[in-house]
């Protein structure tokens, strides 16, 4: 059976649901609206309503007539701060905040594909749980839904969720097993010295020099202690010291990003820069100290749950509009959800058919909205024949 139809029906609605969604967006944790909409949404669909859960988090339940499994589907919810560029009708009014991810999309699917299937609630074997995540951008949201328990009442037996990318044509269903996304750990790094005269350098200690050849060193640790066939990006995105040309201060602040595939080199890299960093400060008679700002494991799908999905999708596409992409170095908390419960994190294609290409996380980030009826069909196949399984 296809979804095409009754998709086709929704539609008009779900693409003004992104769309109001795209007019009001909210930063991670602020999600109020938002998640007040999707609370109403579901409630007046038939569901089970949690709200507040990880401060904005919404869990809708919907139990079908007939016996099944219990399916988890996760939407994430929120913005960017970021001042919006396109120019449409339903730009961003809030400046400094834009759905600049998509995720405006991945919440509007989420709703419709809840509001499909509680329509059907009669013919529905098991049990849907639809998880409306906040704070993905910070990495941060998963954490605590995971922690207030939302895999565990009802119990989750597997968890799906998609991505919509511009790197992918619309229509394009990306599904690939193992390693997809990469870990994201932020750090921050304090190098203290001792301020002086820039014309006594002897009489300092100046953090900035020390800071300069940790910044360097880190990287010989990618290419010399991990394996060559390992990914691994380390980079500094900032380097903070100093007010004037001839004072040396007596701190400085660099903080960065680490990202790879696998787990055991993310414990590697992350022990290795604590002692590196402090044995290369006091190189320098300086101290330094690490702290994590953030952090998730790596998104790795496993290969039973992919090939599955793989298959819904090419039962409800065709088989030529399902490939496997390559692995990015993005990074996306759904990792966690998958560390829990098995399942598969799939990319649906939303790249505009015009040749400016502008990636995510921009200010100019378009959507092309083809990709949402695809993903919702995609949904709604993975969802049904999960319960039945
Ligand atoms: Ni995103």
């Amino acid at each position: 059976m296809s979804w095409a139809d009754e998709v086709a029906k929704r539609l008009p609605s779900m693409i003004a649901l992104r769309r109001d969604f795209h007019r009001h967006p909210e930063l991670s944790f602020q999600e109020k609206r938002t998640s007040e909409i999707i609370a109403e949404r579901l409630t007046k669909a038939g569901l089970e309503v949690r709200t507040g859960i990880a401060k904005t988090g919404v869990v809708g339940v919907l139990r079908g007539d007939k016996p099944g499994k219990t399916i988890a589907w996760r939407a994430d919810i929120d913005a960017l701060p970021l001042t919006e560029l396109l120019q449409a009708p339903f730009t961003s009014g809030t400046p400094g905040v834009m759905h600049a991810c998509g995720h405006d999309g991945h919440t509007a699917i989420a709703i419709t594909a809840a509001e499909i299937l509680a329509a059907r609630r009669a013919e529905l074997p098991g049990t849907v749980v639809f998880i409306f995540q906040p704070a993905e951008e910070l990495l941060s949201g998963a954490k605590p839904m995971i922690e207030a328990g939302v895999l565990d009442s009802p119990r989750v037996d597997e968890i799906y969720g998609l991505h919509l990318t511009t790197q992918d044509p619309a229509g394009k269903v990306n599904v690939r097993p193992g390693p997809t996304m990469a870990s994201g750990d932020g750090f921050s790094i304090d190098v203290v010295g001792q301020g002086g005269h820039g014309a006594y350098p002897h009489l300092s200690i100046d953090p900035m020099t020390a800071a300069a050849h940790i910044l360097i060193g880190m990287q010989s640790l990618v290419t010399k202690e991990v394996a060559a066939k390992e990914t691994v990006v380390l980079t500094v995105g900032q380097l903070l010291a100093g007010t004037k040309n001839n004072i040396i201060p007596d701190k400085a602040v660099m903080r960065g990003t680490l990202r790879t595939f696998d787990m055991n080199v993310r414990e590697q890299m992350l022990g290795r820069l604590q002692s590196f960093i402090s044995d290369m400060a006091r190189a320098y008679r300086a101290e330094a100290s690490m702290e994590m700002t953030m952090g998730c494991p790596p998104v790795v799908n496993p290969e039973r749950e992919t090939g599955l999905v793989h298959r819904c999708a090419a039962e409800e596409l065709g088989e030529s509009a399902v490939f496997q992409g390559n692995p990015v170095m993005a990074s996306d908390d759904m990792g966690l959800f998958l560390r829990e419960r098995p399942g598969c994190y799939f990319r649906v294609g939303i790249s505009p058919t015009h040749d400016r290409k502008v990636p995510h996380h921009a200010p100019e980030f378009e959507m092309n909205e083809d990709g949402l009826p695809v993903g919702l069909r995609v949904a709604l196949s993975v969802l049904t024949s999960r319960l039945r399984a």
